[in-house]
């Protein structure tokens, strides 16, 4: 089975070529160069840009799968595309594309969850989907966008739990990182920073919510700034006043632990109330190493992430979840691209 697959809903053009559940190819672009100087994604600018590269990253992941242009018909058993959740300008260009592609190869066309396939990119092992999730299992999605906890009893059988009220993990790190003057995307940034820091820094409230299954980390990230201004004054930010270097990595480290161990216990404390033995987390946050430690320090859930390389968007995860859904025989010949956050199941 070969599918076609573009991942266009946010920051990155990607498209990839899967066989077989090998990959053949995954082309990406990152658009974080062109975002840097605002701290975060422009949706008019991620559209154009996302326009003006999609064909180079088709092009490239064509070459490196080896398939000749003009397509054949019939190259493709399926062409698929991420139909959100995302920005909508930026969803189009993928879906445009796709369905080009799907009218020239005469495959049928396969709008996916882009969350779904954040949880599916866990399958991926060396450029294989070789590690089948196993079901029924809990899912915490944490990226840039969003933040949910789903209940997975199967591929496409998915149920949301909880999900985040205001800022997304992702978000919260980004915002924490544009107060410290750090650049974007900040969760690498700020996954750097605290682990140079020394000694006992601030302490930051953890918002666990007791009593349902959503987050919240906007107060958090008020609560940093609230630090910063105690420290530098109250319009630090727009006086471009900083912490020392130290202190930067101190504040870092405090919010890093915040943030994990809220998400830790919240899906943990999920897992066991649900008698669920296994968890998958996924998203751009699941590449942030204290998080990962954190997850392998629980006793008796088994925690799965992703390769490093799928935790950031790429086509190669949305091709897999046309792939599960072929096997399964389960799809619509789909146009639909609005986000569609209620339902992420097929
Ligand atoms: O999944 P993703 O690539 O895009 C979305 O679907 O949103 O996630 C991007 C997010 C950004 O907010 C970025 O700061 C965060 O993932 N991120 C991290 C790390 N690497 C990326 N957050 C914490 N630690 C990291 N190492
Ligand atoms: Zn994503």
């Amino acid at each position: 089975m070969k599918i076609l697959a573009f991942e266009t809903t946010c920051d990155e053009t990607s498209a990839a070529v899967l066989e077989g559940g090998g990959l053949r190819s995954n082309a990406v672009f990152s658009q974080i160069k062109l975002h840097r100087k605002y701290s975060g994604v422009v949706p008019e600018l991620a559209s154009r840009a996302h326009l003006e590269k999609i064909p180079f990253v088709l092009g490239r992941a064509l070459r490196r799968a080896g398939i000749k242009v003009p397509l054949k018909p019939d190259v493709f058993d399926a062409v698929a595309f991420s139909r959100g959740p995302g920005l909508p300008g930026a969803l189009m260009v993928g879906r445009v594309a796709a369905e080009a592609a799907a009218e020239l190869s005469g495959a049928p066309l396969i709008g996916v969850n882009h969350l779904e396939g954040h949880l599916l990119a866990c399958e991926f092992e060396n450029g294989k989907a070789s590690r089948p999730l196993k079901f029924p299992l809990l899912t915490l999605i944490v990226s840039g966008g969003h933040t949910e906890l789903w209940r997975a009893r199967g591929y496409g059988d998915y149920r949301v739990l909880g999900r985040t009220r205001d800022d997304a993990a992702g978000e919260a790190f980004d915002k924490v990182a544009k107060l410290l003057g750090l650049p974007y995307p900040g969760g690498p940034e700020v996954e750097k920073e605290a682990a140079r820091a020394k000694g006992k820094g601030p302490e930051f409230p953890r918002p666990f919510m007791p009593g349902t299954r959503d987050f919240s980390f906007s107060g958090l990230k008020t609560a940093v700034s609230y630090y910063l201004a105690a420290k530098l004054g109250q319009d630090f930010y727009r006086r471009g006043l900083r912490l020392p270097p130290a202190d930067i990595a101190g504040v870092c480290a405090a919010f890093q632990d915040a943030v994990v161990e809220t998400l830790v216990k919240k899906t943990a404390d999920a897992a066991r109330s649900l008698g669920l033995k296994r968890i998958a987390v996924g998203g751009g946050v699941s590449a942030n190493g204290a998080l990962r430690a954190a997850f392998g320090r629980l006793e008796g859930l088994e925690v799965r992430f992703s390769e490093k390389a799928y935790c950031s968007d790429n086509a190669a995860m949305v091709a897999l979840c046309a792939l599960r859904r072929l096997e399964a025989g389960k799809f619509r010949n789909s146009l639909r691209v609005e986000p569609d956050l209620s339902a992420p199941g097929w």
